[in-house]
């Protein structure tokens, strides 16, 4: 048996600034032609919602449209960025951000058992916050770690925990920072993930690291250009289809949809302003 989970992420979606509309329509025909069990967004669904709640609304209502059973994770662009991310003019998360987008998404943080597995899904953005929501969802994530039983575990974030290795030490708004990683990985205990699956980066990656497989899921919608980050693996456009076996192994794949075409955010100044 087979848990097929369409993951799309960065959908970047607004009614007014609606530039990135017209792909995830494609990409939300292309997941009806072939229907998962489940779609996942895997953050930063809208444009600006952590400053426009009619950008949550817009968004939401593009998801309703494909039909398909969808569950979400805030992005940095949906609620604010981490405390602990260096200043870069973004809004930070805060309460009445974070409420706003559980209006309109549901909870931030929760878990779903398939055959075989558990989906852990957890705010990024809470990491490293002061936020009383940051405690609790430190505590979820301790009684699902702990009543994991025999299942494998994959967990479901935002931003990558790191880049390369767990111990890295740069304090950076791509990475999930080095205190809260420690802290995480420690409240997960003995339950190590088998898959740790994530998006921010517009970038489709595959690593192994410890034995444990990260996935980042690219864009929906843009890559961001080479001066201005990094490539640390495929700067092109899909989403990603993990399939979950319930004998526990699994495999990730980037899935390219024909006729959407790889937008560079810097020909979309009107977005967030010249690159
Ligand atoms: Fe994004
Ligand atoms: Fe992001």
């Amino acid at each position: 048996m087979t848990f097929r989970i369409a993951q799309i992420s960065d959908t970047h979606l607004s009614d007014d600034k609606p530039f990135f509309v017209a792909n995830f329509r494609q990409v939300g025909e292309a997941l009806r032609a072939d229907p998962p069990d489940l779609v996942l967004n895997s953050g930063d669904i809208s444009l600006d919602g952590a400053s426009c709640e009619t950008d949550l609304a817009a968004a939401r209502v593009l998801h309703d449209a494909i039909g398909l059973p969808t569950r979400y994770l805030a992005g940095n662009h949906d609620l604010g960025d981490s405390q602990d991310s260096p200043s870069h003019g973004e809004s930070t998360i805060d309460a009445s951000r974070r409420e706003r987008y559980l209006r309109h998404f549901g909870e931030d943080f929760w878990f779903l058992d398939v055959p075989g597995w558990r989906l852990i899904a957890i705010n990024a953005q809470l990491l490293g916050s002061n936020l009383d929501a940051a405690e609790e969802q430190e505590g979820f994530v301790a009684e699902a770690a702990a009543t994991l039983g025999r299942r494998r575990l994959a967990l479901f974030l935002h931003k990558p925990l790191f880049d390369r290795t767990a111990g890295e030490t740069a304090i950076t708004g791509r990475f999930v920072n080095p205190a809260p990683r420690r802290r995480l990985l420690a409240t997960l205990g003995n339950a190590m993930p088998t898959l740790v699956a994530c998006g921010h980066v517009h970038q489709y990656r595959q690593t192994c690291v410890d034995g444990v497989a990260h996935v980042w899921g690219t864009s929906t919608a843009f890559v961001i250009p080479d001066v201005r980050q990094p490539r640390y693996g495929l700067k092109e456009v899909g989403y990603v289809e993990h399939r979950l076996e319930a004998d526990g192994s699994c495999e990730s794949r980037l899935v390219r949809v024909p006729g959407v075409p790889t937008l560079n955010i810097a020909d979309f100044p009107a977005a967030y302003g010249p690159i």
